[in-house]
């Protein structure tokens, strides 16, 4: 067993989530690190029914530890993850700066949990909105080969950290006081607003968000031909994406075989039953490991290739923390196989 565990970004919405996860999973540890950045260190966590306290992420905090879980910015991961692994870590790292690196595997565990095999010392986890659509994916392209999708996020204020819920929450605030509400996380106010904008431009007018679902789509299902056209926008919900997802397979599927690969799936909950109002929300998913997949249909503009549905997943969950959890429970798992 890997005994010594870090949890680097401990103090931020997806650092809080990972312990909550520890805890929930029952992972197997002897001693916890707590990391974050000087603004943090010194802080004291309860975690079980210890009190540990937060140390300043720096060189040489890695030299007694063999796992570390990183919730921090890209360019805080950039820096760390490779004196992590000199001193002897392996880190998986759900910052946005390893994903596309060849030599790091890109990891969803009910998906393709294989790649884990060839790291080198440092492992990805995908970016929220990826990951809740490739397992909704997953399924349906292992029986019928995914083509394309066309897919419109919804995405939580919480996708921007514990200051994109602030944010929401002033936001709201002072509209309803009557003032004219400030922003600083996003580009716009966010108080009963949408914006469709997360990241600045990337490529053709797609931004930075969307191409991460283009390019890590590819990457985590290991197939270059699948097109993917995205748009995303923020919401003001504070926990939980949303995505409208219409795909085209090679092999046609019709709504009960695509309806029943999706209930055979791992970590996929069907909410379906549009006559009782029953469809998955971010209010009822906030809080769940699982994603949830309803308002299941065929595509009526189409030529018979094509499923559209509605996606919905705590973003801080399966979007990052429980995906971050189980890929270090794969790697557990490695070490008690192999010995
Ligand atoms: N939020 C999501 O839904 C989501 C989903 C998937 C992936 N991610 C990725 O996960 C990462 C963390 O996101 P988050 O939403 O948890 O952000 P957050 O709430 O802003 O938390 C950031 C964490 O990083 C720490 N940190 C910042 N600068 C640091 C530094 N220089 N040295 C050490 N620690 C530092 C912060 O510690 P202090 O308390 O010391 O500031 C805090 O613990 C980001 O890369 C994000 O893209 C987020």
């Amino acid at each position: 067993m890997y005994e010594t565990l870090a949890v680097v970004g401990a103090t931020g919405a997806v650092g809080r989530i990972v312990l909550e996860q520890l805890e929930a999973r029952n992972f197997p540890y002897k001693r916890l690190k707590l990391l974050a950045s000087q603004r943090s260190a010194g802080q004291q966590v309860r975690f079980k029914d210890e009190t540990i306290t937060v140390e300043l992420l720096a060189p040489g905090a890695f030299e007694d530890v063999d796992i570390v879980i990183a919730s921090t910015p890209d360019e805080v991961s950039a820096e760390f993850a490779p004196y992590a692994v000199k001193e002897g870590a392996i880190v998986v790292d759900e910052s946005g700066y390893w994903r596309m690196d060849p030599k790091v595997p890109l990891i969803i565990p009910e998906v393709n949990p294989d790649a884990i095999a060839d790291h080198q010392g440092i492992i990805a986890s995908p970016n929220c909105s990826t990951t809740q659509m490739v397992v909704a994916l997953a399924p349906l392209h292992q029986a019928a080969k995914v083509k394309r999708v066309v897919v419109s996020t919804y995405q939580a204020t919480s996708g921007a950290g514990l200051a994109g819920n602030a944010e929401l929450e002033s936001s709201v605030r002072q509209i309803l006081d009557g003032q004219t509400p400030g922003h600083e996380t996003f580009q716009h106010p966010i108080g009963f607003n949408l914006i469709p904008q997360i990241g600045g431009e990337k490529f053709e007018g797609y931004t930075s968000e969307e191409m991460k679902m283009v390019y890590e789509t590819r990457k985590i299902m290991g197939d270059d031909d699948i097109q993917v056209c995205p748009t995303a926008v923020r919401v003001p919900v504070t926990i939980g994406h949303s995505e409208s997802i219409l795909v085209e397979t090679e092999k046609p599927l019709t709504v009960a075989e695509a309806t029943e690969l999706f209930r055979a799936a791992a970590g996929i909950t069907v909410v379906d039953d549009l006559a009782n109002h029953q469809y998955p929300m971010p209010r009822d998913c906030d809080g769940k490991d699982d994603v949830f997949v309803g308002r299941i249909r065929r595509d009526i503009s189409g030529d018979g290739h094509g499923i559209a549905f509605w996606c919905v997943s705590d973003n801080l969950r399966k979007g990052a923390a429980t995906n971050a959890v189980q890929i270090a429970e794969l790697l557990q798992q490695s070490v008690a196989s192999a010995g």
